[in-house]
C-alpha cells in the first residue's frame, strides 16, 4: 500500500510536480521514498529511506532535470524499509524504472529465473523483478508495450506499475490488477497515480483505470489496452467534485483534527444522498435471505454497531464480519440467497475486497458503502451507496466513521418502515434525531476539546487503557481503542463490558484507567455495576456520559457529558467523538504523529 505517481509535462520540470504529489500520497505509505526522471535519453535517480521531508533535506527532490518522470512513496511489505529497497528499481542495463505498488507473490521464483539468465538484483524487494521482466522481453525484439504486456503476464498477486524507459522517453506505461490506479488529464500535462487526491490541485478530470488494463500516457494523452488481448479501449475522463482545498490542512495542525472537525458538515451531507440508492440497497436487504456485514479496522466497528440497528429497528439479525476472516468463517455457507454489505471508506481494501470476490463467485448479492467513487468496490457491487465524506488524508479515519454510522442508521429506519416493525412514531422521532447529529457532534467538538485535551494530559503517562461499553456502546469502545492503539501506540483492550468480569479484570489494579462508553439506554443498569466492580479494584473512571447522569458522573474519576436524549441506536456517532479527541491528543501528549502512525498506512491494498 504504496502511492505512485507520475506525470508528462509539456513545459518544465516534473521533479517538483512529482515531489508536491507524492506529499499528497504520502498517507499510503511513509518508510521511503524516490523519484526517476529522463533527461537527454538518460535516467535521473533520487531515492533513500525516511519520510518525504527528511529525504528531500538531505537529497532535494526537486532537482532532478526533464519533463517526465514517475515517484514512489513506500509501506514496506518485502525487504526492510532501506535505500536499496526504496523505489524505482531499475534493470541490469539501467534503462528502465519501476515504480510499483501492491505485492508480486511469484516474486522469488521469478528472481531465481531471472538470476539464472545472468541477471543482477540490488533490493530484497519484490518489485525488482518487474524492470529485469521487462529487460528480458525487450531482448526479443519486444516494443516496450509488448514487452511489459508480456512482464505482467508472468506477475501474480496485485499491481499498479508505472514504468519509464529511456528507449521512449516521452511516455509512461502503466499497468494495473487489484492496485487502484487512476489517469489525470490536465491541460498541459498528464498523470498517473494510485489516487485522485494526488493530482487534484492539477486536474479534477480522471479516468478510472479498471483491473487487467495497460496505459500509455504521452504529449497526446493516454490509450487504454486490455492486458488479455491488447486491445483498446476508449474511457472518456469523468469530473471529480472534490476541491484541492478539500484536500488540505485548512490551518489545522494535523489532518485528523481538521477530519475530526469535519464531522457536523459530512453528517449532513450523508443527510442529502440519493434517495433511489438507499431505497434499492433496503430493498436488497429486506429481501436477503442472511445478511453480512463485511469489513476491516474501523469499518468493521461501523458493522458492528450497524448490527444492533438493523435488529433493533428492522429485527434483521446480520452478522458483522471482520474481512480477512470471512472466507474461513463463513466461505462455505455463503450462497445465492447470502447478501454482502461490505463496507470500505477506501473501497481499495484487499481483504474486504477478497471476501466480496469470495461472495461473488459464488453468486451472492454484493452491496457497497464506500467514501470513494471509482473504487474497486464500487465497481464490483450491485448497488453502492458514496457517503459523500471527502478525502480522508488522516491514517485513522474519523470522518468516515461518522458518516458510514449515520447512512448505516438511515438504512436501518428505511428497513424499519418498510418492515412496520416499530411505530411510526418511532421512527419519525429517530428521523428527527438524525437530523439534529449534525449540530449536537458540533456542540461536542466545540465544548468538549478542552477538557478532553487536559484528560489527555493526566492520563499520558498510563500503561494500559480499558475500553468498555455494553450493547451497541461495544462498537464505540472498540472505535475509541483502536484510535488510540494506532495514533497513540497506548496499549489499550476492548471488551463488552459484561464479558470483562471473565478474565480482563484481572489486569486492574490501582489508578488503571478504565474508560466507559455509558449513554443513558438499556444497559445503564448493568453498566453501572460494571463501573462498581472495576472501581472496587482501585480503577480510574473515564466516562463518556449523558448530561446530568449523576449516578454514573458519582463514580467517574473524570467523564465527558453528551447531551441528553440521544437515542441509543445512533448514540455511537456522537459517543465516539471524544474518544476521537482523546486519541489525537494523547498522540499529541506522547509526542507521536497522528497523521502518519508508524507502520500503518491508509489504504491497505495487500493481504
Ligand atoms: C482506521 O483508523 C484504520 N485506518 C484502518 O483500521 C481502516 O479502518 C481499515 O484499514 C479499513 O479501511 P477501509 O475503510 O478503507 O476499508
Amino acid at each position: 500500500m504504496c502511492g505512485i505517481f507520475g506525470c508528462i509535462l509539456k513545459n518544465g520540470d516534473a521533479a517538483p510536480i512529482i515531489h508536491a504529489a507524492l506529499k499528497r500520497l504520502e498517507y499510503r505509505g511513509y518508510d521511503s521514498v524516490g523519484e526517476v526522471t529522463i533527461h537527454k535519453d538518460k535516467l535521473f535517480i533520487k531515492k533513500d529511506q525516511g519520510k518525504i521531508d527528511d529525504v528531500h533535506t538531505r537529497h532535494n527532490l526537486d532537482d532532478l532535470p526533464g519533463r517526465v518522470g514517475v515517484g514512489h512513496t513506500r509501506w514496506a511489505t518485502h525487504g526492510a524499509p532501506y535505500q536499496t529497497n526504496a523505489h524505482p528499481h531499475i534493470d541490469c542495463a539501467g534503462q528502465v524504472a519501476v515504480v510499483h505498488n501492491g505485492v508480486i507473490e511469484n516474486f522469488a521464483e521469478l528472481r531465481r529465473e531471472l538470476e539464472e539468465l545472468g541477471h543482477v538484483f540490488k533490493s530484497k524487494t519484490d518489485s525488482e523483478v518487474i524492470p529485469h521482466l521487462i529487460e528480458e522481453k525487450l531482448k526479443g525484439g519486444l516494443t516496450l508495450l509488448e514487452a511489459m504486456r508480456e512482464a505482467v503476464n508472468r506477475l501474480e498477486g496485485s499491481y499498479a506499475i508505472a514504468v519509464v524507459s529511456v528507449d521512449e522517453p516521452d511516455k509512461i506505461f502503466c499497468a494495473r490488477k487489484e492496485s487502484p490506479l487512476v489517469v489525470g488529464v490536465g491541460e498541459d500535462a498528464v498523470y498517473c497515480a494510485s489516487d485522485i487526491t494526488a493530482f487534484l490541485p492539477l486536474t479534477n478530470r480522471a479516468v478510472i483505470i479498471e483491473n487487467g488494463e495497460l496505459v500509455v500516457l504521452g504529449d497526446d494523452g493516454y490509450g487504454i489496452r486490455k492486458i488479455a488481448d491488447f486491445s483498446s479501449v476508449s474511457r472518456e475522463p469523468q469530473i471529480i467534485d472534490w476541491t484541492p482545498k478539500m484536500a488540505e490542512k485548512q490551518g489545522y495542525p494535523h489532518f485528523m483534527l481538521k477530519e475530526i472537525h469535519e464531522q457536523p458538515s459530512c453528517l449532513r451531507d450523508t443527510l442529502k444522498l440519493q434517495e433511489r440508492y438507499l431505497e434499492l440497497m433496503t430493498t436488497f436487504l429486506d429481501r436477503a435471505g442472511e445478511v453480512f456485514l463485511v469489513a476491516c479496522g474501523t469499518s468493521y466497528h461501523a458493522c458492528l454497531a450497524a448490527s444492533y440497528m438493523f435488529s433493533k429497528l428492522a429485527f434483521l439479525a446480520t452478522h458483522p464480519i471482520i474481512a480477512s476472516e470471512f472466507v474461513e468463517q463463513h466461505g462455505r455457507a455463503v450462497n445465492i440467497d447470502s447478501t454482502i454489505l461490505a463496507v470500505s471508506q477506501s473501497g481499495e481494501t484487499a481483504d474486504t475486497l477478497d471476501a466480496v470476490e469470495h461472495a461473488r463467485l459464488r453468486a451472492a448479492t454484493v452491496l457497497g458503502l464506500t467514501n470513494v467513487i471509482g473504487s474497486t468496490l464500487t465497481r464490483i457491487s450491485r448497488v453502492y451507496v458514496s457517503q459523500q465524506s471527502g478525502p480522508e488524508v488522516g491514517v485513522a479515519a474519523t470522518k468516515t466513521f461518522t458518516s458510514q454510522l449515520s447512512v448505516l442508521a438511515q438504512l436501518a429506519l428505511r428497513l424499519a418502515k418498510k418492515r412496520g416493525k416499530i411505530s411510526h412514531l418511532e421512527i419519525e422521532q429517530l428521523e428527527e434525531k438524525l437530523e439534529h447529529i449534525p449540530e449536537v457532534a458540533e456542540m461536542i467538538v466545540q465544548s468538549q476539546r478542552e477538557k478532553i485535551r487536559q484528560l489527555a494530559k493526566k492520563y499520558r503517562d498510563a500503561r494500559c487503557f480499558f475500553f468498555l461499553g455494553r450493547g451497541i456502546s461495544w462498537a464505540t469502545a472498540l472505535e475509541g481503542r483502536l484510535k488510540l492503539l494506532e495514533i497513540a501506540y497506548a496499549p489499550s483492550i476492548a471488551y463488552p463490558a459484561g464479558e470483562s468480569k471473565h478474565g480482563p479484570i484481572s489486569l486492574i489494579e490501582e489508578g488503571f484507567p478504565v474508560i466507559f462508553v455509558c449513554p443513558r439506554d438499556e444497559t445503564h443498569k448493568t453498566i453501572v455495576g460494571n463501573i462498581m466492580e472495576m472501581k472496587a479494584r482501585g480503577a480510574s473512571i473515564i466516562a463518556i456520559v449523558e448530561e446530568g447522569d449523576e449516578e454514573i458522573k458519582s463514580l467517574a474519576d473524570d467523564y465527558v457529558e453528551i447531551v441528553k436524549g440521544v437515542p441509543e441506536v445512533l448514540s455511537p456517532i456522537l459517543y465516539v467523538v471524544p474518544l476521537q479527541l482523546f486519541a489525537y491528543y494523547m498522540a499529541i501528549e506522547r509526542g507521536c504523529d497522528p497523521d502518519m502512525p508508524r507502520n500503518l498506512a491508509k489504504s491497505v491494498t495487500v493481504k
